[in-house]
């Protein structure tokens, strides 16, 4: 079954032909990020325009990508994402998708962002996780913990209470004057500070709720005390690659934590990492190594990074997984959709 897949929650515009939930044939991004790094952050309306230019170029890349020109014969049905996200840029998905499902007489499937995160891990070579499985989702609006019995039965366990953890990135890149998005800025600059400084013990920010009994996160704190940190000096380079080393240190530890508590009261068979922050090194690294040392019974599965990051090839393999056809004419964006409401 190919399934062609449109993602545009954010400032990604993205497609892809995914056949069985498994196999890439063509995947195509277009960003408008550079566009953000001038405004120092989303302006939703200029992401919005952005996603007007681009995504009939892509779409049209990703099919002769996959067939070559005679595309449309060759797709069984059409997935998108309708929500969480921007208004205006899910918005052009949603219709785009709504308007080839119509014209083609294909089955369209719609798409929960954050489910699809997880579903990355179905795309990597080798194994499929076995359920049940505990996920995290870490992207730039959300931090969730969800377990997982079986494809679309999800239950939500835990959560950020304020900021998500790409959200905290975004915002002390911010406060160290580095360019949007923070993530991979902060991590090249603690990747500086780490090749110089192998021994030295991380600890200078807090990490809030790390011994709280529940499963939720909270971010906040940490733009506050990284503020009130540059306030009182002058930042060099050298701070600035020290700091960053610490804030990914204090995100990646409370992550890495909380999560394998979860796994020791869940005891899930996989544990499934995903999201834009999952790209970042350390966190990655961590773990590895954690999972690795308490000899957790789990099989621990993370993206590569091209797929932690938004694309449309984890929304073509939600959909195949979660087949919930709805006609064109009750699909509507939904932009504060959570990861455990109901449609997938
Ligand atoms: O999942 P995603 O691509 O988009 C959303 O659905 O939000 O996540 C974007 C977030 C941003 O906050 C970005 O700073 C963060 O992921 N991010 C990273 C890295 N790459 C992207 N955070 C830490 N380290 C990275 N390497
Ligand atoms: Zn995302």
């Amino acid at each position: 079954m190919n399934i062609l897949a449109i993602e545009t929650s954010c400032d990604e515009t993205a497609a892809a032909v995914v056949k069985d939930g498994r196999e890439i044939l063509s995947t195509v991004i277009s960003s408008s990020q550079e566009l953000h790094t001038k405004t120092g952050g989303i302006i939703p309306e200029n992401a919005a325009r952005q996603q007007v230019n681009s995504i009939i170029p892509v779409i049209q890349k990703a099919l002769t990508g996959a067939f070559g020109k005679d595309a449309k014969e060759n797709i069984d049905a059409l997935a998108v994402t309708y929500g969480p996200g921007l208004i205006g840029s899910l918005l052009v998905g949603v219709e785009t998708a709504k308007t080839l499902s119509y014209l083609w007489e294909k089955p369209l499937i719609p798409v929960n962002h954050l489910v699809s995160h997880i579903y990355a891990n179905w795309l990597l070579k080798g194994k499929n996780p076995a359920f049940p499985a505990l996920a995290l989702v870490v992207s730039g609006g959300h931090t969730d913990l969800v377990f997982m019995k079986d494809h679309g039965d999800i239950k939500w366990i835990g959560g950020t209470r304020d900021d998500a953890a790409g959200e905290a990135f975004d915002k002390t890149a911010r406060v160290l004057g580095l360019p949007y998005p923070g993530g991979p800025a902060i991590s090249e600059k603690a990747k500086e500070f780490r090749s110089q400084n192998q021994s030295e013990k991380l600890d200078m920010f807090p990490r809030p709720l790390l011994n709280s009994k529940d499963f939720d996160f909270s971010f906040s704190g940490l733009k506050t005390s990284v503020l009130n940190r540059v306030k009182k000096e002058k930042l060099s380079q050298e701070k600035v690659e020290k700091y960053a080393a610490e804030i990914e240190e204090a995100i990646a530890d409370v992550l890495v934590s909380k999560t394998l508590k979860a796994v020791e009261k869940f005891k899930p068979k996989s544990l499934l990492i995903s999201g834009g922050v999952s790209a970042n090194r350390r966190l990655r690294k961590m773990f590895e190594s954690e999972t690795g040392k308490q000899k957790l019974k789990v099989d621990l599965f993370i993206p590569p990074a091209e797929l932690c990051t938004d694309n449309a090839a984890m929304i073509g393999t939600t959909a195949f997984y979660n087949k919930k056809e709805v006609d064109w004419k009750d699909l509507s964006a939904n932009p504060a959709l959570r990861i455990q409401d109901k449609n997938v």
